[in-house]
């Protein structure tokens, strides 16, 4: 049985969020501040439309996060170039050597929100996954297949020894993080492979299995990308992210989407979770009796992998059990009121992230 501790309080190093989309506009002025204040950096996703496809477009969006960031938060956007069948490697290995690309994410076309523009054919960017090889530039991948006639269930794992294997065979010092992994051989591929390779763990993933979209009627607040599998896959990345194996991290994937986005006959993939993201992650890690290994997974192990100095505040999570809102408000265009919906809306969580001080 999983042993749950009477720990009152935890203080932890400041965490990084090592996968996050804020969106653009009024949206990214309401949701930013959720990461912001628990989170040092985070690696913004630039799935926007149109996408982040040139070092101007990245260095003008980041400062539109910088300038969306409330005032008493220090909070570092790292940004990510959107690779597209025709991404110059001259304009990626710029970006990266200027310090503006973090790292480059690869969307299979297709396979997800906003990724109609992303890579048709794995073999066609072989001069920029060289590139990246060379200058130990990291490949953030969305490890689906897009092939119809593979079930959506099956997608990551095929995506694995159809593509990823092959391609690590091609360039063995690629540095590559599988994101969002959602399945027991995602966990064996990551954790059976060269230090080159992690993986990020979403808190949705470690908390529902594919009957929540399910439960009761169609429950669109529960489906993302790739969607939820199995229990025994979610027992698994449970596993692999108390296992304190650094090839493990935090990545919240936190998505937002308007409630009328999500609610509709063809609702978008995504779930916003940044609002209690990190409470999300420490009640996993509790009811696991393993929240002694929370700051490894959630402030550690994806700085290690970055080669990143760690962040040298702290917060503190109080045990104290509160109700998760169903709705939050954020402002949208001409003041009008926008709806969202955070993960675990209507749910208890026991732990609550307090200050986070500047040491
Ligand atoms: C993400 C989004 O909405 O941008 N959606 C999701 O379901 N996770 C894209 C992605 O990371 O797949
Ligand atoms: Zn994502």
């Amino acid at each position: 049985m999983p042993f749950e501790s009477n720990l009152k309080q935890i203080a932890i190093r400041r965490p990084d969020d090592w996968h996050l989309h804020l969106r653009d506009g009024d949206i990214l002025k309401g949701v930013v501040g959720h990461t912001s204040r628990v989170f040092g950096r985070a690696v913004i996703m630039p799935n926007l439309m149109p996408p982040i496809t040139s070092v101007d477009a990245a260095i003008q969006y980041r400062e539109r996060i910088i300038a969306a960031v409330p005032a008493a938060d220090s909070f570092t956007p790292l940004m990510t170039a959107y690779l597209t069948d025709d991404f110059s490697p001259n304009e990626l290995e710029r970006g990266y050597k200027e310090g503006v690309f973090f790292a480059a994410k690869l969307y299979p076309a297709n396979s997800t929100t906003n990724a109609s523009e992303g890579v048709t054919d794995l073999n066609a960017i072989d001069s920029l996954l060289e590139t990246m090889e060379s200058i130990r530039m990291p490949l953030l991948i969305h490890g689906e297949v897009v092939d119809p006639s593979v079930d959506i269930f099956d997608r990551e794992a095929v995506f694995i020894d159809r593509h990823l294997i092959p391609l690590l065979k091609k360039f063995p010092d690629l540095r590559v993080v599988l994101e969002h992994i959602t399945t027991e051989h995602a966990v064996q591929f990551v954790e059976s492979s060269s230090a080159n390779i992690a993986a990020t763990i979403t808190p949705h993933h470690l908390h529902i299995n594919r009957n929540a979209m399910f439960l009761g009627g169609l429950r669109s607040d529960f489906y993302c990308l790739p969607v939820a599998k199995r229990e025994r896959h979610r027992l698994a990345l449970r596993r692999a992210a108390i296992s304190g194996e650094p090839c493990f991290f935090l990545g919240t994937d936190s998505a937002p989407h308007l409630r009328s986005s999500k609610e509709s006959s063809c609702g978008c993939a995504g779930i916003f979770n940044a609002p209690f993201a990190l409470e999300s992650y420490a009640e996993a890690f509790d009811q696991e009796g393993m929240l002694d290994r929370l700051q490894a997974f959630a402030s550690e192990f994806g700085a290690l992998f970055y080669g990143l100095p760690f962040n040298k505040s702290s917060i503190t999570l109080v045990r104290d059990s509160h109700i998760v809102p169903n709705i939050l408000e954020v402002s949208g265009q001409n003041q009008s009121v926008e709806r969202l919906v955070p993960f675990h809306a209507g749910d208890s969580l026991r732990w609550r992230v307090f200050y986070h001080e500047n040491n």
